[in-house]
């Protein structure tokens, strides 16, 4: 299985922290933000690593990251040109993949989990990560009746569970065939909750609950909080 890290975007909650410098370079706790989702992968078996930033800053990435042989991995990157969504982000990783499974993570996506035992399981279709929050309306929210998931809304106002989607993703390779069916969403972007919805109504969706901290640190008080559990917990 390849990896996929998601580190484009604007970063516009974090202004000015992100005025001159890209969000996924920032500290969590003694870290950059952009080395957790990388050990999540790492720690997962994954050796063959892409990482899709903006164009801003981009040079920064290889700097800090390299070829990844520091890491025992290979890392590609790419360039996602304009903020248009998690999943035309994602989109841009199609050839390089050549329709292998893919886990995917976002940049800002901080995890306890161990996600190998998944990774190793994986049998096709795509499989979802969920957490019991308590603030499910800044996130997509899956509805769960039994063992299946029967939806996922992005940002509800009114959510139906409190049952988060994380910023991580198994899929197969068909994901890009469903990444192509896609229009822009109200904010103008390709929905990554879209393409995991063309998943479910397929009937080949499965979930799993994580059991350890997770946190995004996409905002001030996320980011602040990502770093005290890092610190707190100090085995991620
Ligand atoms: O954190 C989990 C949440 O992430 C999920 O629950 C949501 O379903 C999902 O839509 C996403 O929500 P956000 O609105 O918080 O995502 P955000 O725009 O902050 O982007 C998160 C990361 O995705 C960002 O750190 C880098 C990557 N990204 C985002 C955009 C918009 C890209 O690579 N390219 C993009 O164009």
């Amino acid at each position: 299985m390849k990896g996929i890290i998601l580190a484009g975007g604007n970063g516009s909650r974090l202004y000015p922290l992100t005025k001159v410098t890209n969000k996924h370079l920032l500290p969590v706790y003694d870290k950059p933000m952009i080395y957790y989702p990388l050990q999540t992968l790492i720690d997962g078996g994954i050796t063959e690593i892409m990482i899709v930033s903006g164009k801003g800053h981009a040079g920064d990435f290889l700097e800090l990251l390299g070829s990844g042989s520091e890491f025992g991995i290979r890392i590609t990157y790419e360039i996602q040109d304009e903020a248009g969504g998690i999943a035309q982000a994602l989109g841009l990783a199609e050839r390089w993949t050549r329709k292998e499974d893919v886990a995917v993570i976002l940049g800002d996506n901080i995890f306890q989990d161990n996600i190998r035992k998944n990774v190793e399981a994986f049998d096709g279709g795509a499989k979802i990560f969920l957490k019991e929050v308590t603030d499910p309306h800044r996130f997509g929210v899956a509805e769960i009746d039994g063992n299946q998931v029967i939806n996922i809304e992005e940002k509800p106002k009114d959510p139906k569970s409190n049952n988060a989607v994380t910023g991580l993703y198994i899929y197969d390779g068909r994901v890009f065939d469903s990444i192509k069916t896609l229009a822009p969403s109200g904010r103008g972007e390709l929905e990554i909750t879209d393409v995991n919805n063309s998943y479910i109504r397929r009937g080949s969706m499965e979930y799993a609950i994580l059991e350890g901290f997770w946190s995004d640190a996409g905002t001030f008080d996320s980011l602040l909080r990502a770093s005290l559990m890092v610190q707190e917990t100090r085995d991620i």
